[in-house]
Order: C-alpha cells, then structure tokens, then sequence
C-alpha cells in the first residue's frame, strides 16, 4: 500500500468516527444524559466480573426472560472460557474422567440447561417432542415467532437482548440508565394505558402534552418545558428485592439488578472481548519489543559511520 492510499485510509476512518459521535448526540438529543458506572469491562485491560455476570443471567432468567429471548445464545456459551460459569477445575464430588473446562461436561451448565424444556424431534413418527435441554441447546425465547411476541405485549416488540448492547449507542451506560430511570411522568403530560415514561428513551414528548398546554397550531404554550425522553411499551421491569441473591452481601436493588444484567447482557453481545484485549496487549508488547532492537541496531550501525 502507498503512503497515500494510507493517509487516504486514515482520514476516511477519522470522518467514520465523526460522523458515529455526531450520530450518537443527535440520537441523545433529547434525552437525559446517560448515568455513567464504572463497568470493569471498560478500557483496554478491562475484563468481566464473573459473579455479577452470573448474578445478571440470575436476573435475566427470573425477569427478563418472561419477554425477551437472547437469541443466537446457547447454554454452552455460558461454560465457554471467559463465560458467567466456565470452570478450570471440577467441583468436589464430580468424577475424575470429568473434564469440567469443557462447556458439553460442565456440571453447572448442564444442570442449568435441563431446567428448560426444549422442542426436539421429529421422532421416529414423524412428531415434535419435548425434552429438558442439553448444553448443545439454544436458549429457548419466551416466544415461538416475532408475531406471537407482539401480540403479548400490545403490539411493541421485546428485542433481542443478547445483542442489544451493540445495537444501541453507548449501550451499557445506555441500558442502565432506561432499567434504573423510570419516573413518574410530569403533569403537563398525558399517557396511554401502555406507555410508561422514561426520561433515557429516544421520544417526542411534546406530542403528548395535555391540550391545555398548546396553543391554537398545536406548539406549546410558552414556559412550558417538554420533558425529556419518551415512552415505551415495557414498564419498570425491575422493583427492589424481586430476584433473590445466594449472596447476602449483594443489594438486592434496583440498582444492583441493573449493573448485573448489564454485566451479563454486555458479556453475551461480545463473549471474546477478553480474548481480543489480551491478544491486543501482547501486539503492543511485541511492537514495543520490535521498536527498540530497531532503535539500538540503528545507533550501533551509524556509530561506525564517519561525518
Ligand atoms: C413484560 C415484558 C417485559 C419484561 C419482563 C422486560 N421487557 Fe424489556 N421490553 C419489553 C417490550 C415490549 C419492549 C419494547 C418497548 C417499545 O419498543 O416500546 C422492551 C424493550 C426493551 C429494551 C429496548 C429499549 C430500546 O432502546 O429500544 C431493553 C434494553 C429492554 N427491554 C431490557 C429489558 C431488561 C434488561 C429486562 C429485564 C430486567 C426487561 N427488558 C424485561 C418487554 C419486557
């Protein structure tokens, strides 16, 4: 590659980035600035929190789960390196030909699968039938088709979680601020039966002030503010104390809830995020490396050269 076409690569890279950081003030608008946390998988070393991770699917599972699937996902994920329940050794009581760091023979996993019931088949008449899962199994969704999702929840449509994280901007900071940020809408507005306000939710408030609040071309009558955000079809899916934690020493709040899933959620948009940060620290070492013997055989070959 030329030096130009180089140059030409950056500078189209450099507008790309631009143009998603504009993208992404333009889309926050008029929403609430997201509440920042401090995620340990942020940054160039960051890594999962394995126990908040498992605390997250916990949270997935008992509520999440009633509405939105995580599609793509399947219970040996879960057991996989880096993953909420991979195991470097057996648990005390397992059989020794056991070889616990695979995903097919973890035990965690396996008893976590066969709590579901999965559709297999057909058999050998030609049916459907039902079985408990296995660790090869996709993580049945709540529902059997988009249509069917939609008709349980009034039309809107539960996305996909196990990629949510990368299909909104700032995703991790974004979805803890909608689970923690619910709040009884202003006065000057007037909601439907199914929509819940949400300050941190991309929307048009202003369409649904109290009449009394516009003035004759439907604007808004002056020194009356539009609150920020929107409203959704999911209510406050999260209440304090709703998913109980092994753990004691855990909140069992909104709060904490909220950072979990986000842990697990984020986890399950980018398993190999670990893999791909070290991967990247051990390509900087070894430039770093590359870049000295270059500098020092450099100085000791002009050293011998006369001005
Ligand atoms: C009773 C059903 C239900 C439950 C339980 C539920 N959701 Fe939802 N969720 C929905 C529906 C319906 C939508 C679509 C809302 C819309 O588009 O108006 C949605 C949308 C979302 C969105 C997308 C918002 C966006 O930017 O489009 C996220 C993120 C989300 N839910 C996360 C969660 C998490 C995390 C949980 C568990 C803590 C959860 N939901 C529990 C029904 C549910």
């Amino acid at each position: 590659m030329t030096v130009k076409a180089s140059f030409r690569m950056l500078a189209s890279a450099g507008a790309a980035l631009f143009c998603a950081l504009g993208a992404a003030e333009a889309a926050g608008g008029k929403t609430l600035e997201y509440k920042h946390n401090h995620w340990h998988f942020k940054g160039p070393f960051g890594t999962y929190d394995k126990e908040a991770m498992q605390r997250g699917f916990q949270v997935y599972r008992t509520v999440c789960a009633s509405c939105h699937s995580v599609d793509q996902l399947a219970f040996r994920n879960l057991g996989e390196k880096g993953g909420p329940f991979h195991l470097d050794e057996c648990p005390a009581g397992v059989p020794e030909s056991t070889d616990c760091s695979k995903p097919s023979e973890n035990p965690v996993v396996k008893a976590i699968a066969a709590e579901y019931e999965v559709t297999d088949g057909p058999d050998d008449t030609g049916d459907m039938f039902k079985r408990p899962g296995l660790p090869s199994d996709k993580i049945p969704g709540p529902y059997a088709n988009e249509q069917q999702a939609r008709a349980a929840n009034g039309g809107a449509f539960p996305p996909n979680l196990a990629l949510i994280m990368k299909a909104r901007h700032h995703g991790p900071d974004y979805v803890y601020s909608l689970l923690t940020g619910y709040e009884t809408p202003p006065d000057t507005v007037a909601l439907g039966p199914t929509q819940h306000y949400n300050p941190y939710f991309a929307g048009d408030m202003s369409q649904l002030l109290k009449p009394e609040y516009l003035n004759e071309e439907g604007h808004p009558v002056e020194g009356v503010e539009i609150p920020p955000g929107g409203v959704l079809a999911m209510k406050a899916p999260l209440s304090d104390g709703i998913v109980d934690y092994a753990d004691e020493s855990v909140p069992e709040t909104v709060d904490q809830y909220a950072k979990d899933v986000v842990e697990f959620l984020t986890w399950a948009s980018e398993p190999k995020m670990e893999a791909r940060k070290s991967l990247g620290v051990v390509s900087m070492g070894y430039l770093l490396v590359l870049t000295l013997i270059l500098f020092f055989s450099y100085r000791t070959i002009w050293s011998r050269v006369d001005h």
